[in-house]
């Protein structure tokens, strides 16, 4: 590992470390409008949700790092205490690379981006119309940190309004491959998070038992990884022996089609992801069980079938 206390850093040094380690961030596209009603879009990737009543959303325009001044959006939301933050999506992330763009403040970004301004509803600055995710906001608070460059302006807004594209939702959900988002990591590098996506239930309510009551014989095997380990950590009871035992005597029992033994008719099973009928040809294989029955639960884990790993898991126990 390597230690660094900030202090010991230049600004861009920490700004790096941040960029690579805080991510994937979302991004804001953030409308205001000057004073002198001059529109001004931008990308602010320092940014985030924090509540949801009332809804509070912060971004930080920070000062420029090369002469710690003020940015046009900071100006803006103080003359005027209102924005429209829009979320970025993949067809339009061109366009707000350009919105980051030092334009003079005179210049109306919407012009140079080829963003299209629509009017909001109950603030000043236009609304993104590309954006299928449009919130008009107030600004409760800016509390900057510091006066050097590259220090934060933490605007933190309530947000008065939400315009969603219809289109976006399944079920009441805003779908995560419809919305399409982008989001801002180290370096030139962005990810398109709906993309890559995988799908994981929140504990909420569950009485999990813990990585510290998973058995010993599985917590210390050394074919489950630590996500499989979570997994039986993330479950509220353990079978008992009876059950165990049942559950065998069934397995044994079952007359499955075209079910053939030995340790060949196992690979296959694995490479098809037949965790069933894995254990079926495991119990009639002496030559590595232990590991095969792992293996075998490692699958059953991939599918999430809770029951059958913990049950084949626990078989384990006594075998060397
Ligand atoms: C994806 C992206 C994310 C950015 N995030 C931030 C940020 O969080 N804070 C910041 O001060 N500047 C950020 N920038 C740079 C600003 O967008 C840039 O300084 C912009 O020109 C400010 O414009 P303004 O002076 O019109 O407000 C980001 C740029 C990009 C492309």
């Amino acid at each position: 590992m390597f230690h660094y206390e900030p202090k010991d850093l230049k600004v861009p040094e920490v700004h790096r470390l941040l960029l690579g380690g805080v991510a994937p961030r979302p991004i804001a596209l953030v409308s205001t409008i000057s004073a002198d009603g001059i529109n001004n879009l931008s990308p602010f990737s320092f940014f985030n949700a924090f509540g949801a009543n009332p809804p509070i959303v912060a971004f930080s325009p920070s000062r420029r790092g090369r002469d710690a001044s003020l940015k046009d959006t900071y100006n803006n939301l103080l003359a005027t205490k209102e924005c429209v933050i829009q979320s970025v999506t993949h067809s339009m992330i061109e366009q707000v690379s350009l919105a980051s763009t030092e334009f003079p403040p005179e210049y109306d970004e919407f012009i140079k981006t080829s963003l299209t301004p629509i009017d909001s509803d109950l603030v000043k600055p236009k609304r993104v119309n590309e954006s299928p995710f449009q919130m008009e906001c107030k600004v409760l608070e800016i509390k900057s940190f510091g006066n050097g460059g590259a220090s934060a302006n933490m605007a933190i807004c309530e947000v008065l309004k939400f315009h969603v594209a219809e289109d976006l939702f399944i079920n009441g959900i805003i779908d995560p491959v419809k919305i399409d988002l982008v989001a801002r990591m180290s370096g030139d590098f962005y990810s398109r998070a709906g993309s890559d996506l995988f799908e994981l239930k929140m504990p909420g309510n569950k009485k999990c038992i813990g990585y510290d009551q998973i058995p010993e014989h599985i917590r210390k095997s050394e074919i489950y990884s630590a996500n499989d380990l979570g997994k039986f950590g993330n479950s509220e009871f353990i079978p008992d022996e009876t059950e165990v035992k049942l559950f065998f005597q069934k397995l044994l029992q079952e007359k499955i089609d075209d079910f053939e033994e030995g340790y060949e008719a196992f690979l296959r099973y694995q490479r098809l992801n037949d965790y069933r009928k894995m254990l079926k040809a495991v119990l009639n294989i002496s030559k590595n069980r232990k590991i095969n029955i792992e293996l075998t639960v490692k699958c059953a884990l991939q599918n999430n079938d809770m029951d059958f790993a913990w049950k084949a898991a626990l078989s384990v126990k006594n075998i060397k």
